[in-house]
């Protein structure tokens, strides 16, 4: 008699963006490799095709892989890609929100935002709220958003004018920050969320040796990164915790929550205020046009 063995995720589709390198790439790896349809989103073709091929090759030649190439630091590409996804799938299961930059320098995009707070939190904001009724469609689903430890040091200035000047501009700050808003917003949108059966939540993946802080140019974050090298973890490693939150039967029912070594963890008090949530998600909507 043969077995027939079913994959977990058989059935199930997953988006996760920034999923050409890093812990965004085993994350969707693993997913494949469970039996998911994956749809992985980043910025270089080049990259993302070969982030398909590497991932084909581990999952096997049924795995259904497909990619998307969209730089979300700029809105009209975050709907651009949520149109597609509406054409062309009919559930989202589970939404990954995993690209992220830290760059060295301030920087616009031309639409106006500051570069680190467009890519890590307005485009979470908006492709999440955008995908809602595709997440709603799945009956049951699961927003994972991945922020960092460096939330500690977050503060988000409210006013979007000093947000998006040069002037004492700090690489730091707006990562932080950014990384704040990923919490804040988590816990926001799991309250708005709240008797749906979409949960959400987010976490600190470790510290993880990745392209995050090579590209840049600046000799303090270089320095910084060799240092912090011998500390570092694997992708592998760093992709567990993502993994956990979006298909363990374990938290299934929680929401709203920070983890870290797939457990839930301390965040710092501004992360925790539900107060500072519902600012951010007006703030948000203002700066989107996305409510
Ligand atoms: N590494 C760590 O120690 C660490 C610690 C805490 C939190 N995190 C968080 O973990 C997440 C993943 O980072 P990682 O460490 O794996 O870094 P990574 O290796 O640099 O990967 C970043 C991914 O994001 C994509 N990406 C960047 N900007 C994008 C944009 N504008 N539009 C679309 N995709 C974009 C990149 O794709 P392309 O290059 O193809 O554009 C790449 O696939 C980030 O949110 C980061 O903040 C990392």
């Amino acid at each position: 008699m043969t077995t027939v063995s079913v994959l977990p995720l058989a059935g199930k589709t997953a988006l996760i963006t920034g999923a050409t390198s890093g812990i965004g790439l085993v994350t969707a790896r693993e997913l494949a490799r469970r039996g998911a349809r994956v749809v992985l989103v980043g910025r270089d073709a080049d990259k993302a095709a070969r982030a398909q091929q590497a991932i084909q090759l581990a999952a096997g030649p049924e795995a259904l892989v497909h990619v998307k190439c969209f730089d979300l630091s700029l809105l009209r590409n975050v709907h651009r890609l949520a149109g597609e996804m509406h054409q062309e799938f009919e559930k989202l299961d589970i939404l990954i929100n995993n690209a992220g930059i830290m760059p060295g320098h301030f920087a616009l995009t031309d639409e106006g935002h500051e570069l680190c707070w467009a890519t890590n939190h307005l485009a979470p904001y908006a492709l999440t709220n955008l995908l809602l009724p595709l997440l709603d469609a799945a009956g049951r689903a699961r927003v994972v958003t991945v922020s960092s430890v460096a939330h500690w040091v977050g503060e988000i200035e409210p006013d979007r004018n000093v947000r998006n000047s040069p002037d004492n501009y700090s690489w730091l700050t707006a990562y932080a920050d950014s990384k704040l808003a990923n919490i804040l917003f988590t816990k926001e949108l799991a309250h708005r969320l709240d008797l749906t059966g979409i949960t959400a939540n987010c976490l600190h993946p470790g510290l993880v040796d990745t392209g995050l802080m090579r590209p840049d140019t600046s000799a303090v974050m270089k320095a910084l990164w060799w240092m912090a090298r011998p500390a570092m973890t694997s992708p592998e490693l760093g992709a567990q915790t993502t993994l956990h939150l979006a298909t363990s039967p374990e938290v299934a029912n929680q929401s709203g929550r920070y983890f870290a070594n797939s457990k839930p963890a301390r965040c710092s008090g501004r992360a925790s205020s539900a107060q500072e949530a519902s600012r951010l998600w007006r703030i948000s909507a203002e700066e989107t046009g996305v409510e």
